[in-house]
């Protein structure tokens, strides 16, 4: 264990033996401290769509195809141009020092080792370009979240360019927080530096709570903005958060590069619906026009299998991963999405697919 400012940080290294993700939440339990186990595990008010994410894939069945060639499946695809061994990559989430001493720098190189992405959250306890090292050149995504000012949205949107990150990430559902009530029983503020925020502001972050953070940034943010972001960098730009199928036409018509399908993991507004259950409308109204990368409650290879068959080209997980991280740093995180992608992989064969794209091909029946 590594102490900071008070908090306990494990320090565990090690490949992680996982029955499945779900039954990683109890085992993290035993080695992250309560305030930021509350705060990486919760959802917002009595946590409804947190529950639904995860139980709305039961509303869709896959229909399993025989008389195909399933010797040898592939998982291998890609985005932008940039090939991933698996459609499942890391979800922009922050401050990931509440699960390890070396937080990103050892997500980076897990997803690095297991062949994925990793998207970086504007919020991370180390620097973008800290973070792009320890990744050593694998593909990151870096999320933007939009500061009031500017001036410094360009010096992280400088340094993640500089950094070779292959895609930026606008997330525009977070104005303000949820009502999250762990982080009101544990009296949860961050303990620990944000390294981004440190760089550029007088506030790195700590001693305050999240609402406090995100009430700090941007509360106007308009399609000109996303315009002002792409023209900016010229990297793809992807809007995250979108879950209805005219803010989908009306990104698009703002010229994004993706769309990223989520209700950040149940953890703002809820009594929305499940995220899995808004997926299909969007993606029809896409239509293909550019990636869509999907993400809460993604627990289950069947999951990923249903999103992808459901128009998602990639899938991306959050909490699973922090769990990973406590139990076995950048070890424990690759072994997440790789027990992930191995779940996925059975029921791809199972259900007849030999690619991703036999999976994005593949029927679903609504019971
Ligand atoms: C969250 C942010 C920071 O707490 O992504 O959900």
């Amino acid at each position: 264990m590594t102490m900071t400012n008070g908090y306990f940080q494990s320090d565990n290294e090690q490949k992680i033996d996982i029955l499945n993700l779900t039954s990683l939440e109890e085992r993290a339990r035993e080695v992250v401290p309560k305030g930021g186990f509350g705060y990486i595990t919760e959802g917002s008010e009595d946590e409804w769509t947190l529950r639904e994410n995860t139980s709305a894939f039961d509303h869709v069945q896959i229909v399993p195809r025989i008389l195909t060639n399933i010797e040898n499946p592939s998982t291998e695809t890609e985005i932008f141009g940039v090939k991933t061994s698996m459609p499942i990559i890391s979800a922009p989430a922050a401050a990931q020092g509440l699960a390890h001493a070396r937080g990103e720098l050892a997500t980076a190189e897990g997803m690095a080792a297991a062949g994925t992405i990793m998207s970086q959250s504007t919020y991370g306890t180390t620097r973008i370009k800290d973070t792009a090292a320890a990744g050593k050149g694998a593909p990151q995504f870096f999320q933007l979240y939009m500061s009031k000012d500017w001036d410094i949205n360009k010096a992280w949107l400088d340094e993640a360019v500089a950094s070779g990150v292959k895609a930026i990430v606008v997330t525009v559902d977070s104005m303000l927080g949820g009502y999250r009530e762990a982080d009101i029983i544990n009296n949860f503020q961050f303990p620990l530096p944000m390294d981004n925020m440190a760089q550029l502001t007088n506030d790195d972050g700590t001693g305050k709570g999240i609402a406090e953070i995100y009430a700090a940034a941007a509360q106007v943010i308009l399609p000109s903005d996303i315009k002002r972001v792409t023209e900016y960098t010229n990297l793809p730009v992807i809007v995250k958060g979108v879950q209805d199928p005219d803010d989908a036409q009306t990104a698009i018509e703002a010229g994004v590069a993706g769309i990223w399908v989520s209700n950040h993991g149940g953890r703002q507004l809820n009594g929305g619906p499940a995220s899995f259950d808004t997926l299909e409308a969007i993606a029809e109204r896409v239509n293909k026009r550019v990636p869509i990368i999907f993400d809460s409650g993604v627990r289950r290879g069947s999951h990923v299998f249903k999103a992808l068959a459901s128009g998602a080209d990639l899938v991306a997980i959050g909490r699973p991963i922090f769990y990973g991280l406590a139990l076995g740093g950048a070890q424990g995180a690759q072994s997440v999405v790789e027990h992930l992608n191995d779940e996925f992989k059975i029921v791809m064969q199972l259900a007849g697919a030999q690619t991703i794209e036999d999976v994005k091909k593949a029927k679903l029946v609504r019971r």
